[in-house]
């Protein structure tokens, strides 16, 4: 006999009594997952007798998210936050793919830094990954590509008084050397990430309030914000132009501007490939009174009510195509300092694990369909990104399914946190709407409150 024969038939699981969305709404329907995959969607308690069944009763099934933007911190600041933290707090959040950034120790800016990090996530990833190598090195990038990247990074900033988030190795303002990497990358046929941002416009308008004395959290978000924000808007202006000259795929990350959103309509009206996200922190916090009471702990960038407003705009139609987290961990001790010095304390605001319910709060409240949700965690950087097993939850896709109670309030609490750091700038918010349990290709990596995910069980994604 063969052998292949012998091997007992692989369970199939079902997940039941719940609604599914698919084709824009939810239904009431039951998955069947085999071999990873989703392998049929049946009238709701019409899945076949002999499965390990998943009760969903109450529960809405959601494409799983997908985050192309998370700093992971591994190698190199593991005191902050590890790719088994990391992704845990993906789970709990309801993300079934991640894509890390390079701004680590080693900054991932060679076909070696890139292989050695790939390796940790393929030893370590809860969840699905690709990790977005830096596009510093021109000579680096066809190589980077051949390793299944399915995109690269540009952080156009660096900072000063600190060496980190920004270390200057890895940054590129220089226009030259943008347009020399864009170059790059339009020849692999993958997309470029761009953090966008004025860096000699920075140093003017920091050098002032220092000048004054000022180096308060408040002073730090009107130095980014200044000008209505234009040290966002020309870096803009720049990465477009520099995208339809050199054929480059841009995304835009952080969209936080009115003017931001009006250039990118602009030039996709015109045809240039362009996508963008904007980030938890945009829209839930960044407010005066959030810097004045949290200080560094929610900073990020202070966004103005109209520009909060334009970004909401912007999510609900389309002209920002999706919702990153850019969860951005940093020690408690990291932000302390910045009470006494802004400009010491590293930036960036964790947020990978609230991200969905808070979205799921924000559509209770009117703010958005969840068609637009859906799409904007999961159908847009799935489509964008070129993640074809990934996006939705038709016959044949990835089995990445989130459950999510969409009536459910709670509180978020520091006590939930799986990211090593123990703390989120959400403390004791009350939201209406929370994830109950998520599944990687039909494995579960979060089973109502406990991450049960194995590390390694992730894969690479990619285009290639
Ligand atoms: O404020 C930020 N923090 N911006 C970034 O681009 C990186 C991030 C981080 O790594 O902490
Ligand atoms: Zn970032």
């Amino acid at each position: 006999m063969d052998h292949d024969e012998q091997k007992p038939k692989k369970l199939r699981r079902a997940v039941i009594n719940g609604d599914v969305y698919l084709d824009g709404k939810p239904q009431p329907l039951d998955l069947i997952i085999e071999d990873e995959k989703i392998a049929g969607i049946v009238a709701r308690g019409e899945a076949p007798a002999g499965t390990d069944v998943i009760d969903a009763r109450g529960k809405l099934a959601i494409p799983g998210g997908i985050d192309v933007h998370v700093h992971t911190r591994e190698p190199g600041y593991t005191h902050k936050e590890d790719l088994i933290t990391c992704t845990s707090a993906a789970a709990a959040g309801g993300y079934t793919t991640i894509f890390g950034m390079p701004n680590l120790d080693p900054p991932t800016m060679t076909t070696e830094d890139l292989d050695a990090v790939l390796d940790l996530y393929a030893e370590k990833s809860i969840v699905d990954y690709n990790h977005n190598p830096a596009a510093k090195l021109p000579d680096q990038i066809a190589g980077m590509a051949e390793r299944g990247v399915a995109a690269y990074k540009i952080y156009m900033v660096v900072d000063t008084g600190r060496s980190y988030p920004h270390p200057s190795s890895i940054g590129v303002h220089d226009h030259g050397d943008l347009y020399k990497a864009m170059q790059a990358v339009a020849e692999t046929g993958l997309r470029l990430m761009v953090h966008p941002h004025d860096q000699s416009l920075m140093d003017v308008i920091e050098q002032s309030y220092w000048d004054a004395g000022d180096r308060s959290p408040w002073a730090y978000g009107k130095t980014l914000a200044a000008g209505d924000g234009m040290i966002w808007d020309t870096a803009t202006a720049t990465l477009l132009r520099l995208a339809e000259a050199t054929g480059c795929k841009l995304h835009i990350v952080h969209v936080q501007t009115k003017r931001q959103i009006e250039m990118l309509e602009e030039a996709k009206e015109r045809g240039v490939d362009v996508s963008s996200e904007t980030n938890h922190w945009t829209i839930f916090l960044g407010t005066e009174e959030d810097i004045k009471e949290q200080g560094s702990f929610v900073l990020s960038y202070w966004v103005p009510p109209h520009h909060q407003e334009a970004v909401w705009e912007a999510l609900r139609d389309g002209s920002i195509d999706m919702l990153s987290s850019d969860h951005a961990p940093h020690t408690r001790e990291e932000k302390e300092v910045g009470w006494t010095d802004a400009w010491a304390a590293h930036t960036g605001t964790p947020g990978i694990q609230e991200q969905l319910p808070l979205m799921i709060d924000a559509m209770n409240k009117g703010k958005l369909t969840l068609d637009r949700l859906v799409e904007l965690t999961s159908g847009a950087p799935a489509r964008i990104f070129d993640l074809h097993a990934k996006g939705s939850l038709d016959v044949g896709k990835d089995a990445d399914i989130t459950l999510v109670d969409l009536e459910q309030e709670w509180v978020i609490t520091n006590d939930d946190v799986e990211s090593k750091i123990g703390w989120t700038p959400y403390d004791g918010r009350e939201v209406k709407g929370a994830v109950t349990r998520t599944l990687v290709r039909g494995t579960d990596v979060y089973v109502n409150g406990d991450v049960v995910g194995a590390p390694g069980h992730g894969k690479q994604v990619g285009s290639q």
